[in-house]
């Protein structure tokens, strides 16, 4: 089995009497964001191992100066908890903090937290490579805060009631299933989109290779524009009954919110695919991207910049997929010799006119359960 990153297993999790006995506690309270609800998650049930809490100055600064924690391991992505400047002062040097959803819900903890002030500027340029705020990452964070606080945190998962805990797996739950299952190789698969033709055809190639496939759609945070991930898992259920066997591939949601880093994030994805046990992962073209702010396959490129050994997990990487109505079938340019009159090539801008106009998607784009349910929310708004 492939280790958790870092070589080390983490796991956070407040029993429900220390919750109990936690609510009638008296510490001060801090309210977290929508993308610091989701991180909050991750950090206690281990996915973002080695990590065991929100970051502190030297591993912030280290993430983006040095792509590791202060510790040498290789991190892409800050994982901060971000405050005013005067709530900064209000919780530095505390014994603890309780954190709670925007709905006043107690989630978890914080231990010993310790502020430091965040360079906005710096951070957005390291991480989205751009401080344009057309970057729908980077306008986010440039309106946030300034401050952070740094502490190791416990979390009581069935508060998080916006995550579904059947669905949503702990890292111990997937590499038991893994291991049931008897795979030696398993592949993760990040999508934030129905599963369409183009992505099957990576799962399915993979399928060929590997003994197990694992379908890890992120249901976090994602831009007003993607479809909603209710509708989404309508999309995967639909598509996963009819058209996988069933005995190849394992299916969870990540609760992860979607930055839009594009190569930062396709290692920060790896990571946490390695964290859930896989021994491989798919990067395809502009992988996490948004727009046109990174090339179609920069998020492959990032890995062969890595320290060898960096990560345990391997990447598998795909060119572009499209429909070949001379080839009858799904290819690439590595298999297809057709000019791209031949090619189907939709949108994603182009998908969503189609379904508000009330058109059919074409069974080479996408499965027609998959196009069926999609239509059906659609003409629903
Ligand atoms: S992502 O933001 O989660 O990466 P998306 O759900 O579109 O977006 O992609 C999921 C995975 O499939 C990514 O690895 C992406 O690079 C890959 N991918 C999507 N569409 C294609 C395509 N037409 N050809 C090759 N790879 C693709």
């Amino acid at each position: 089995m492939v280790n958790y990153h870092g070589r080390k297993e983490v796991s956070n999790i407040l029993t429900s009497e220390e919750y109990e006995e936690l609510k009638g506690q008296n510490f001060l309270k801090l309210s977290v964001s929508k993308t610091e609800y989701f991180d909050l998650f991750l950090l206690g049930v281990g996915l973002y191992a080695p990590l065991e809490g929100f970051m502190d100055e030297d591993d912030y600064y280290s993430t983006l100066e040095q792509f590791t924690l202060s510790s040498g391991v290789l991190w892409s992505i800050p994982i901060v908890l971000r405050v005013s400047e005067e709530e900064a002062r209000l919780y530095d040097g505390r014994e603890k903090i309780l954190l709670t959803a925007a709905n006043g819900e107690l989630l978890g903890l914080l231990e010993s937290p310790r502020a430091f002030k965040l360079n906005k500027i710096l951070e957005v340029e390291k991480v989205f490579k751009t401080s344009s705020p057309e970057h729908p990452g980077v306008q986010k964070i440039l309106g946030e805060n300034k401050w952070a606080v740094a502490g190791k945190v416990k979390i009581y998962p069935p508060a998080f009631r916006e995550i579904d805990l059947n669905l949503s797996l702990f890292p111990q739950k997937t590499r038991e299933i893994f291991k049931s299952r008897n795979y030696k190789t398993v592949v993760g698969f990040q999508t934030r989109n129905p599963i369409h033709r183009a992505h099957e055809y990576l799962q399915k190639i993979a399928l060929e290779i590997f003994d197990g496939l694992f379908v890890n759609p992120l249901v976090g945070e994602t831009k007003g524009d993607d479809i909603p991930a209710d509708v989404r898992l309508k999309c995967y259920e639909a598509l996963l009954n009819n058209y996988y066997p069933k005995d190849r591939f394992v299916f969870a949601t990540l609760p992860a919110p979607m930055r839009y880093a594009g190569p930062r994030e396709a290692v920060h994805h790896a990571i946490i695919r390695q964290n859930y046990g896989c021994t491989h992962f798919i990067v395809g073209r502009d992988h996490a991207g948004v727009g046109n702010f990174y090339g179609p396959f920069e998020a492959q490129e990032i890995f062969n910049t890595l320290p060898e050994n960096a990560l345990e997990i391997k990447i598998v990487k795909f060119d572009n997929a499209f429909y070949c109505y001379k080839c009858g079938q799904m290819a690439t340019k590595k298999t297809c010799p057709h000019g791209p009159e031949h090619h189907l090539n939709l949108s994603g801008t182009k998908v969503r006119e189609m379904l508000k106009e009330g058109k059919s998607l074409p069974d080479e784009f996408t499965r027609p359960e998959v196009a069926e349910v999609l239509s059906r929310y659609y003409q629903s708004l």
